[in-house]
């Protein structure tokens, strides 16, 4: 057997955004020893795709604004599918967080009194997310990193994590290689910190980068860890869509938090024509109405009109884009105008200096002067590990997880923004946890060496292959399966139709040859990433087969209402079955007590009486 290179660290966090260095601080503050393995070089997470922001009810730019409005904006978001604890506990901690941030050297953009400033985002009541330009995800990993880097945490860069270990059904640690030179590594550990991120790479059009294939959703799911709300993806409704080869890349909704407008093909703006009855009294029908609300933000005067309809929830922006393009009024390449060119060209490059050069760079159009063009794309996974909204461990003990790859903040639709806070807010929770519980384990349980064995003969097999596929030919139609059959618009037919490639795509996935050698071997890799890929997309398309309602991210063209009397109480949970297959039940968050369920608007939730 090849040599394997043992470890041990009292507490593992796999993954290095933002959630896994917040809890690696944290893990690393309460005395354990902390190893972080990251898939690409330390500082290169998603994280930095939320650009716009990160939301918390500071109340700097409007003091209306309270943790029970963003809880509620939360909640409505979500289509109150989310958890309402993780809800209270999120909107209550985000300040904290990011008046901590500022302490550890992130420097935040000011308002003119020198407080945080905060920007209007999709489906938040106030201007809540405190940015740093339009790369607030960026400022947050470099802060962290810095921080974290002299907390004495041991760090493995370029290694990918195949395998969690359980013993006597508590995890043990993790098998990982380097994706360098290929070589072999077991992680003891008495905790494990899940903080991998989404899996939107299995989309054809996504704003992530290649890292984003769902290992950490596999690797919990085969360690027997309960799935939550599978069926909800995120499409954020701008990302580029000219030339092909830039087809993706987010374009911050900051824009539109900063005035940008939506046009068809007609010159109209056609989100005036999509604003769903339950934000009715929240936003604009006019233009002039959403005009003057513009000019009274820019003034820096409370704004007391209804918001531009392109300040919207992602899931009802992106949907009118599509359904735009559906009625034959795309822009030229497929999507939408949005234009912020009316805007004074200094106050552009000041708040969207990554947009500006962006499109400059990457489109040759002048964002002060002209409209960019803009499509969804495949963002953010609202699914993923279920979690102890207290401690965020999940089904599998001495497993946590935090940050993308956990699921309940978001329920059926993420707020944009709320991705920054939870990560720092959840991923604080989870290292100070998984340490105490790490503390109280106490000792390095032993690691079944014939598991060690299978999983390195796994990881080898691909390069003894010959005369299959290159893995790059399956990973590329697998994802354009799912962008075609479980994409913005689903249907029974499709996703049925999904669930039947993806048996095939496995079957080719087994036998790929990558070909070459263990040492910078991408092919390789790609032949490893196909088994998380390929149960990753079963999860959702299985979930969204079930869920036969529309609701948030989930569209079923068949099913076009949303349910309010059966589906809006229970959260799909996917497993795997003693047989090895994937099943699939439902539960329901406990109920929400009364002082909580009044911060809502109790008319959205159509109970009788209400
Ligand atoms: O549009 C953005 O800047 C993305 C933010 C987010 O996903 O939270």
């Amino acid at each position: 057997m090849d040599d394997v290179l043992m470890h041990e660290h009292d507490v593992v966090v796999i993954g290095a955004g933002g959630a896994g260095l917040r809890a690696a601080i944290e893990a690393s503050a309460a005395g354990v020893s902390v190893a972080m393995i990251c898939k690409s070089m330390l500082g290169k997470a998603h994280t930095v795709m939320a650009e716009g922001g990160a939301a918390a009810a500071l109340a700097n730019k409007d003091h209306r604004d309270s943790w029970q409005t963003h809880f509620r904006d939360t909640m409505k978001g979500g289509k109150y599918l989310g958890d309402w604890r993780m809800a209270q506990i999120h909107a209550q901690q985000s300040p904290d967080r990011i008046r901590e941030l500022e302490q550890w050297g992130a420097v935040f953009d000011r308002t003119p009194k020198g407080l945080t400033s905060q920007r209007n985002f999709g489906g938040h009541t106030y201007p809540r997310l405190a940015h740093i330009g339009d790369a607030t995800g960026l400022e947050l990993i470099r802060t962290l990193q810095q921080k974290g880097v002299h907390m004495g945490m041991d760090v493995f860069m370029e290694f990918t994590v195949r395998r969690l270990f359980k013993t006597d059904g508590r995890i043990s640690g993790c098998f990982a290689y380097d994706r360098n030179d290929g070589t072999l590594h077991v992680f003891k550990a008495k905790t494990v910190v899940l903080a991998t991120g989404g899996i939107t790479r299995c989309w054809e059009v996504c704003s992530g980068s290649w890292e984003y294939t769902g290992e950490g959703h596999a690797i919990a799911y085969w360690a027997g860890a309960e799935m939550g709300d599978m069926e909800f993806v995120q499409f954020h409704p701008t990302g580029m869509i000219w030339p092909p080869s830039v087809k993706g890349i987010l374009v911050t909704e900051g824009v539109r938090g900063e005035g940008g407008v939506l046009r068809n093909s007609e010159g109209d703006r056609f989100m005036f024509d999509y604003v769903p009855e339950m934000y009715a009294d929240e936003f604009a029908d006019t233009e002039e109405e959403a005009l003057a609300w513009v000019d009274e933000v820019i003034s820096g005067q409370l704004a007391t009109k209804r918001r531009p309809p392109e300040l919207l929830t992602r899931d009802v922006v992106a949907k009118a884009i599509n359904s735009e393009r559906g009625a034959g009024r795309a822009s030229e390449h497929g999507g939408a105008y949005l234009d912020i060119s009316w805007r004074d060209e200094d106050e552009v490059k000041k708040k969207l200096p990554g947009m500006y050069h962006q499109f400059k760079e990457l489109a040759a159009v002048d964002i002060t002067e002209q409209p960019m063009e803009v499509g969804p794309t495949a963002h953010y996974v609202m699914g993923g590990v279920k979690v102890d909204p207290y401690t965020q461990e999940t089904s599998v003990p001495g497993l946590f997880a935090a940050g993308e790859v956990a699921t309940g903040l978001h329920g059926a639709n993420r707020l944009g923004g709320n991705s920054l806070s939870d990560l720092i807010v959840f991923g604080r929770i989870a290292g100070e946890q998984a340490a105490e519980a790490s503390k109280q384990m106490g000792y390095f349980a032993g690691i079944d060496q014939v598991e060690i064995d299978e999983v390195v003969a796994e990881t080898l097999a691909p390069l003894d292959r010959e005369g299959g596929e290159n893995p790059a030919k399956v990973v590329s139609d697998l994802r354009e399966m799912m962008q075609d059959k479980a994409g913005i618009i689903r249907t029974r037919n499709l996703l049925l139709e999904s669930l039947s490639d993806l048996d095939e795509l496995e079957k080719r996935a087994n036998i790929t040859s990558p070909g070459g050698t263990r040492t910078y071997n991408p092919g390789w890799h790609q032949a490893l990433e196909l088994a998380a890929m390929i149960d990753v997309s079963r999860m959702c398309a299985l979930a969204a087969l079930r869920r036969e309602e529309s609701r948030g991210a989930h569209t079923r063209d068949d099913f076009p209402d949303t349910d309010h009397s059966h589906w809006g109480k229970v959260n799909s949970v996917i497993s795997m079955g003693d047989d090895g297959s994937m099943e699939i039940a439902y539960s329901s968050y406990p109920e929400i007590p009364e002082e909580l369920k009044s911060l809502l608007d109790t008319e959205d939730l159509h109970e009788e009486g209400s």
